[in-house]
């Protein structure tokens, strides 16, 4: 699966930032005909968003496009048009139940068939955001084999509850957590909430550093100032990487004497310690440092 460490978005009726963003060497970008497009500019959103898929480079950025919700009536337009650009991937806002996935994954299959695309080809993101979405995780995450990742938003969930959003974020936290918890056990990826002050870098560089630890493989973002240091902290640091690398050949070197467990540098490791270091260097991997 592919590295999805910050994914930008872009209103989708805006040229001038779509030419941006293709600039910026992000893993993802997904165009918007959603939340970032006013009412009035849907449809400019989706002509936009054709003319920029046909004509632009995306060069290594994945290319995503968000539309609007199942049952919004806007949502099968919006999925002609994007599918008949050819993007990489279709972000579903607002998923409340498996059935809207599964109604989309079929859709794209008959557009994929009649634009002579291989069948599987586009991929599925899922935006979990509303209480239905959190109390249904255990059904959408196998909603549809084309389901690569989760996404979790924060402040539409917070709308949905009826929770004030904070800094500390505990008013989110469960469903933060549950995200996460359910694409790992499902092998999807779990992309962090948005962090809104685009202004305030050490302020998202410390959440971006939290969901790492949480197990996010990466973080939406909104802003290209968010970018760098977004993926950053989802790259794992050369001493990361040299620890994580330590741990791993002890841990075959002990395996190899008959011990499970043993001591590297007064800790203890066991299998759950190597299993984190594996993942360490599979993230770094990913992220092209190994
Ligand atoms: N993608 C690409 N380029 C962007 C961008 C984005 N998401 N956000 C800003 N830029 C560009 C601006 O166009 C500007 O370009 P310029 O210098 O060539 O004029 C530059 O980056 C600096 O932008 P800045 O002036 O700091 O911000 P702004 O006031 O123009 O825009 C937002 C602020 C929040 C409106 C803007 O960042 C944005 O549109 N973000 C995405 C919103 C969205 O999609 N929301 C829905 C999903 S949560
Ligand atoms: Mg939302």
């Amino acid at each position: 699966m592919r590295s999805r460490r910050a994914l930008l978005y872009v209103p989708g009726d805006e040229m001038h930032k779509i030419q941006k963003a293709i600039g910026l060497g992000v893993d993802s970008i997904c165009l918007d005909i959603e939340d970032g497009v006013a009412l009035n500019h849907k449809e400019q959103a989706r002509g936009t968003i054709a003319e920029a898929l046909g004509a632009l480079d995306f060069g290594r950025s994945e290319r995503l496009v968000r539309i609007n919700p199942v049952g919004s009536g806007m949502e099968a337009e919006d999925l002609r048009i994007a599918i008949n650009a050819h993007p990489d991937g279709i972000v579903i806002p607002k998923v409340r139940e498996a059935g809207q996935v599964q109604w989309i994954s079929d859709r794209v299959g008959e557009l994929e068939r009649a634009t002579g695309r291989p069948d599987g080809d586009v991929i599925l993101i899922a935006l979990i955001e509303t209480a239905r979405a959190i109390v249904n995780l255990g059904e959408i995450v196998r909603a549809s084999p084309r389901l690569q990742a989760l996404i979790f938003g924060a402040e539409d969930l917070a709308g949905d509850i009826g929770a004030v959003r904070t800094r500390a974020g505990w008013e989110i936290f469960y469903a933060r957590s549950a995200v996460v918890t359910h694409a790992a056990a499902y092998g999807l990826q779990a992309i962090d909430m948005v962090f809104l002050d685009f202004k305030d870098a050490e302020g998202l560089r410390a959440e971006a550093i939290q969901a790492a630890q949480m197990g996010y493989t990466g973080k939406q973002v909104i802003h290209p100032a968010q970018v760098g240091p977004t993926q950053e902290a989802f790259t794992p640091g050369a001493e990361e990487i040299a620890y994580a690398t330590q741990v791993v050949e002890a841990a075959v070197r002990h395996q190899q004497d008959g011990r499970g467990a043993f001591a590297l540098d007064g800790k203890m490791i066991d299998a759950p310690v190597v299993k984190i270091a594996e993942w360490v260097l599979q993230r770094a991997r990913a992220a092209g440092k190994i």
